[in-house]
């Protein structure tokens, strides 16, 4: 049934909630290559492409982010409920708190700053704020002093996360990787309604 692969059940996340969460992850993959070759080769070819898609695919990563949490309130009741001891479901509840507010709080201070600092902000050629208005402090100090230092913090939380993940998929063998890899479980059980 179509409602049913579309949205999440107890037994799994639906297509949209999959799509939504290994899209965002293939743009994570992009937009942290380009800050580790920001650190590591700078002023090559390579890197002077990589950065140059900093900002655009940092700009749709934040629509994404912000689409993905709409729908996931949208989904709260009915999406699969953290397994394990229930100390390690409450960690993991704020595991994934702690990464919802970074990957809004990391772009939005950028854009911000982006926005005005009066050299203009394009996001894949378009621009939406032309150069040469008036910088405005206030609205870039907090970026320039917490946008690099919590995008690295976003990059150690979604290590823990993946690692979290292949620990119950590898080691604990429970059904938390497979709600997110293969959706909803067909049978009697996914019938149910949740
Ligand atoms: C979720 C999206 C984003 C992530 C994970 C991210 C991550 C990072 C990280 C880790 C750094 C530090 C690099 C270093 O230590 O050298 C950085 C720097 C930077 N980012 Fe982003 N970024 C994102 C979105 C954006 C957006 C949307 C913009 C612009 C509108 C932007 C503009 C910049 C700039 C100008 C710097 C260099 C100055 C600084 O460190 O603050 N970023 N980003």
């Amino acid at each position: 049934m179509v409602a049913t692969s579309l949205t999440d059940t107890r037994t799994g996340y639906g297509l949209v909630s999959r799509t939504l969460h290994w899209g965002m992850a293939l743009l994570f993959v992009w937009q942290f290559t380009t800050v580790f070759l920001s650190a590591v080769a700078e002023d090559t070819a390579v890197e002077r492409f990589f950065w140059g898609t900093h900002y655009s695919v940092g700009f749709t990563l934040w629509a994404l982010v912000l689409a993905r949490g709409a729908w996931g309130l949208s989904q709260i009741r009915h999406r699969p409920r953290h397994e394990g001891p229930r100390l390690l479901a409450r960690a993991a509840t704020l595991g994934h708190l702690a990464l919802y507010v970074l990957m809004v709080v990391v772009p939005s201070l950028a854009i911000l700053r982006a926005a005005n600092n009066g050299r203009g902000f394009s996001v894949y050629g378009n621009q939406l704020v032309a150069p040469g208005g008036a910088a405005n402090p206030s609205l870039t100090a907090p970026a320039n002093l917490l946008h690099g230092f919590l995008g690295w913090t976003l990059f150690a939380l979604i290590a823990g996360h993946i690692a979290m993940a292949l620990w119950h998929g590898l080691v604990r063998r429970d059904a938390t990787l497979r709600h997110m890899t293969r959706g909803p479980q067909r049978g009697p059980r996914s019938l149910r309604s949740f």
